[in-house]
């Protein structure tokens, strides 16, 4: 492949079926899913088989395929009725990241305008936002890398590389191509409690793209840029409002608000499709609460006192005045505020 480090596809469309890394088995097993219907579709997103805001927008899409196909088999008058159930299925899966609606979108405005047998054309939609998507990553991957300054080490939390997207990533995307490019000397990674996405699946991508990554505890992050061992602080998005506010996941505030005391900077990269112009802040955000199994537990064991509660919403959000830089495939924003994400989605791409 042309560009820095990229190998790794977690979304194949494969012989009229979608295939999809199993997220929840790595770094132990790499194992391909494959989904045959859309309510294995649902189930691999509300159950993180699939995780990531672009990447579940894309594997929605090719839900709908597969719903298509079997609701104009049923029925090929009454298809498009029968197939709102589907989408609202797939909708509801996860609330938080806002590129599922819009993919959803984009995929009714096809059902919307389908005269006969609609499989080929809706498989055509959900192919090119797919490739949109990992073009999008490898431009944003360039224009935040030109702005990371001279060789340092970074900060990210989660995992917003090609496993989160339909390929090469959003952060990772930047991390990739600053490596490449001389301008990244390491990546400092969370281990991004309670699902360990950091320690599972960014540290995962990290080596096996041959870029050096050093894993720490959550709690541990403020203490490293106390040291000085990092300049940035690279993230991606679940949903950016119109006022620049960013969802994304549970922890990214708290980094923010630590980078800001440092004197570290803060870099958010998300696709265009991640931002949501119909909210005016991020108090409008619907921020999903997930199993309190998922901190009370770790791989099935009690880890907790038995009877202690948890507590687990899996994002935040950080407010627009901690962002430094903003990336989108659109262009890079310093400091966003409602002024400036106006003119950044309202001019024609
Ligand atoms: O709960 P997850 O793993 O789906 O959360 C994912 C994140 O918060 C990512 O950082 C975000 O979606 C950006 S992915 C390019």
């Amino acid at each position: 492949m042309p560009y820095a480090h990229d190998a790794i596809r977690a979304i194949v469309w494969r012989e009229e079926c979608l295939e999809l890394l199993d997220q929840r088995l790595l770094p132990g097993v790499e194992c391909y899913q494959r989904l045959t219907s859309v309510a294995e579709v649902v189930s691999a997103i509300r159950d993180m088989m699939v995780r990531g805001a672009p990447a579940i927008g894309i594997t929605a899409a090719y839900g709908v395929v597969l719903a298509a196909r079997a609701r104009y088999a049923e029925d090929a008058q009454c298809w498009q009725t029968a197939i709102q159930s589907d989408c609202a299925a797939l909708a509801a899966a996860r609330p938080t990241a806002v590129n599922l609606v819009w993919a959803l979108r984009r995929m009714e405005q096809v059902i919307a305008r389908a005269v006969g047998d609609p499989v080929a054309e809706l498989l055509a939609e959900a192919q090119a936002i797919h490739e949109e998507d990992i073009a999008a990553n490898r431009r944003m991957g360039q224009l935040g890398a030109a702005v990371l300054g001279e060789c340092a080490a970074v900060l990210t939390h989660c995992n917003a590389g090609a496993l989160a997207t339909g390929g090469y990533g959003t952060a990772l995307g930047v991390i990739r191509e600053g490596f490449a490019a001389g301008l990244i000397g390491r990546v400092y990674a969370d281990e991004t409690r309670p699902w360990l996405q950091g320690a599972r699946l960014t540290a995962w991508e990290l080596v096996r793209s041959g870029i050096p990554v050093t894993l720490l505890a959550d709690g541990a992050a403020a203490a490293l840029m106390r040291e000085g061992k990092v300049r940035w602080v690279i993230v991606g998005a679940d949903r950016i409002t119109a006022n620049g506010d960013v969802a994304n996941k549970i922890g990214t505030y708290g980094l923010a608000i630590a980078a800001r005391y440092h004197g570290v900077r803060f870099m958010v990269v998300a696709p265009s499709s991640t931002v949501d112009m119909r909210l005016t802040s991020g108090a409008q955000i619907p921020i999903e609460q997930r199993a309190a199994q998922e901190v009370l537990a770790l791989d099935n064991q009690l880890i907790a006192a038995d009877g202690a509660e948890a507590w687990n919403p899996a994002f935040d959000v950080t407010p627009a005045e901690l962002v430094d830089a903003l990336v989108t495939e659109r262009g890079l924003v310093w400091a966003p505020n409602a002024e400036k994400m106006m003119r950044l989605m309202a001019e024609v791409k």
